[in-house]
């Protein structure tokens, strides 16, 4: 008998689980909605005009090789990718309070900076996630060893921020507690604080001395402008936090399958950040031994060159405003259809996704009877939507919430 004969069925991921019961779906007209990645108007992955340039770059380049990268990661690309998050013109920065090491993605950046905060920040305390979040969250701060708990982020039934209970939630934790912040473009609410409600965050964090651990997978996707996108974590170093930074470049650089992330922490002085940057990159040593190359080298080329910063930027501009026309075309056909219910929530969210408030059963359906894939809390990544597939969508979604109401009647 194996030693591992009795261990409990894994149950399939939220995410990926119902992306790959989308592929196995034989039907023609089926839509996936499920994963948070850019499709093209043909509902395509889309190469960045910018990543193929700096591919030909790099492989042209006589002295390019495959060796192992420092226990930092690329130092051309780790630099860079701190310049677009803390700002070119940071004083942290300037300062040397900014120690910055590649990480597998934005998930393995978050998985070292949770084993850093176990070894070298303290144990014992909670680490708050927002509720809801994206699924992988809890469970990569459980591995690393903490209790994780939640703060309150969202109301449902007014389908914005409960900012009340948000603050609450902040004051009510334990001093010195890890708070986990989506940097822009919340996953899966596609609901930021404004710029006043930050501030109003930052205060009360201050306040409890609560860690910040910002979370920034999406920079250029809420707004298409990367120092925009910036703006929280930006705010929480201009006021003397120190904090963690786990930097994705999979969305913005449609480099998904590539890895490449970054892991930054900032502090008080250049001493600390120096002791705390060896810490990151002895675990990161331990863990992944050498972060991935290939990515590292692309997006070095491109944002240590000024015309293919430009180029790069172009393309975000590019991606989020096809995301916003469908917002905008998937509220339209709704409102046509009549379909029951205020959709503006849909176009007042920005980001990949839209929390549409399908709940569980409707969404279910939607993927059982209609072969439109969702994650089961009523997530759509809009960026799955086309022009040949946004009124399927928007008819199914009408068909769902109409059975619901005449449930409701029954
Ligand atoms: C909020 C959030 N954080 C982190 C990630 C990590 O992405 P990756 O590891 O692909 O960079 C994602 C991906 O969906 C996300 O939505």
């Amino acid at each position: 008998m194996s030693l591992f004969a009795n261990l409990p069925e894994v149950p399939p991921d939220p995410i990926l689980g119902i992306a790959s019961a989308c592929k196995a779906d034989s039907f023609e007209g089926k839509v996936d909605l499920s994963i948070g990645a850019y499709r093209d108007e043909n509902g395509k992955p889309w190469i960045l005009p910018v990543v193929s340039k700096a591919e030909k770059i790099l492989t042209s380049n006589p002295e390019r090789n495959h060796e192992y990268l420092p226990m930092g990661g690329l130092p051309s690309f780790t630099s860079a990718a701190a310049r677009i998050i803390f700002g070119s013109d940071s004083k942290e920065l300037k300062n040397k309070q900014i120690y910055s090491i590649q990480g597998l993605s934005g998930t393995g950046s978050l998985f070292v900076g949770a084993c850093f905060l176990y070894e070298c920040y303290d144990r014992n305390k909670t680490i708050y996630i927002s509720d809801p979040t994206w699924t992988n969250h809890r469970s990569v701060f459980g591995l690393a060893g903490f209790k994780v708990d939640v703060y309150t982020y969202w109301d449902s039934s007014l389908k914005t921020i409960s900012f009340e209970k948000y603050i609450s939630s902040i004051r009510d934790a334990p001093e010195g507690s890890v708070f986990i912040l989506h940097a822009c473009a919340h996953n899966p609410t596609g609901s930021d604080p404004t710029k006043e409600q930050w501030q109003i965050i930052a205060n009360e964090m201050k306040a409890k001395k609560h860690f910040p651990f910002f979370d920034s997978a999406y920079q250029g996707f809420a707004t298409g402008d990367l120092d925009n996108d910036a703006y929280a974590i930006r705010l929480f170093a201009s006021m003397g936090f120190e904090m963690l930074v786990a930097q994705s470049f999979a969305k913005n650089m449609g480099l998904y399958g590539e890895r490449l992330g970054c892991l930054h922490i900032l502090c008080k002085d250049s001493n600390s950040a120096t002791r705390s940057g060896k810490f990151l990159e002895k675990m990161s040593r331990n863990i992944v031994s050498s972060a991935p190359r290939y990515g590292a080298e692309i997006a070095s080329i491109i944002l240590n060159n000024d015309e293919l910063l430009q180029e790069w930027k172009q393309c975000l501009v590019i991606m989020s405003s096809r995301i916003l026309e469908m917002r905008k075309a998937l509220v339209e056909k709704l409102v046509e259809l009549k379909t029951p219910g205020d959709w503006t929530h849909i176009t007042r969210q920005i980001g990949m996704f839209s929390f549409t408030g399908l709940n569980t059963e409707q969404s279910t359906t939607m993927i059982e009877k209609y072969h439109v894939y969702l994650t089961k809390n009523g997530r759509i990544s809009v960026a799955g939507l086309n022009e040949k597939n946004i009124g399927y969508v928007a008819s199914c979604i009408d068909k769902v919430v109409r059975s619901a109401e005449a449930q409701s009647h029954l």
